[in-house]
């Protein structure tokens, strides 16, 4: 009985936490000066997962940088076999470029999660190194396609392009914050 009566508690706070997003207050007041301001709107306020304080809305904005760069890298991954030979330098560089950038990102979150008063000033500046170096190799994947034309670059200019957006956003939401 006890342990039913505790699963079907669990149970609802799972079900509370699964359906809980960010505030939409919070969301539209800390993008309005983002770099683009309604990809952070978008993206944050579809965020499931609670969010009340800038911090945690910064890590939330690490999360989407992070898994819509997974999402690109998988799908660079699949382009590498049907590129022609002319696209295949360019797509076999980005993919390598995403993956470290994935890398940056992860890395940029554990920051985030680890903050302390005492270290603030420096895990904050290694968050933002982090990160800059995370959007610096998304930019690095778009100039290799300068070259090539055709399908292949339209569509991975239109998804790396994405990441790079929601990533400089998150840039711009850990730049604010100013205190643990
Ligand atoms: C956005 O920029 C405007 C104009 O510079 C400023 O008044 C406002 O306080 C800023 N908002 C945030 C949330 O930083
Ligand atoms: C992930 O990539 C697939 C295939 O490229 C695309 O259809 C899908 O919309 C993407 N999802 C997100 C969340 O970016």
């Amino acid at each position: 009985m006890a342990a039913c009566i505790f699963f079907i508690i669990f149970a609802l706070t799972s079900y509370a936490t699964a359906l809980a997003t960010p505030s939409l207050d919070l969301v539209q007041s800390s993008c309005q000066n983002a770099t683009f301001p309604k990809v952070c709107v978008h993206t944050l306020s579809i965020y499931k997962g609670p969010v009340s304080t800038p911090r945690e809305l910064a890590q939330a904005a690490i999360k989407v940088s992070i898994s819509r760069a997974i999402n690109a890298s998988k799908y660079l991954s699949s382009l590498q076999k049907e590129a022609d030979q002319r696209e295949k330098g360019a797509v076999k560089d980005c993919a390598s470029q995403i993956a470290d950038s994935v890398d940056e990102l992860r890395d940029t979150l554990s920051e985030l999660k680890e903050l302390r008063r005492a270290t603030f000033r420096w895990q904050m500046s290694n968050a933002l190194t982090w990160v800059s170096a995370a959007l610096t190799n998304e930019d690095t994947c778009l100039d290799g396609f300068k070259e090539v034309e055709g399908r292949v670059r339209t569509d991975v200019k239109q998804k790396v392009t994405y990441v790079a957006k929601v990533t400089s956003n998150a840039l711009y939401l850990i730049n604010r914050l100013d205190h643990p």
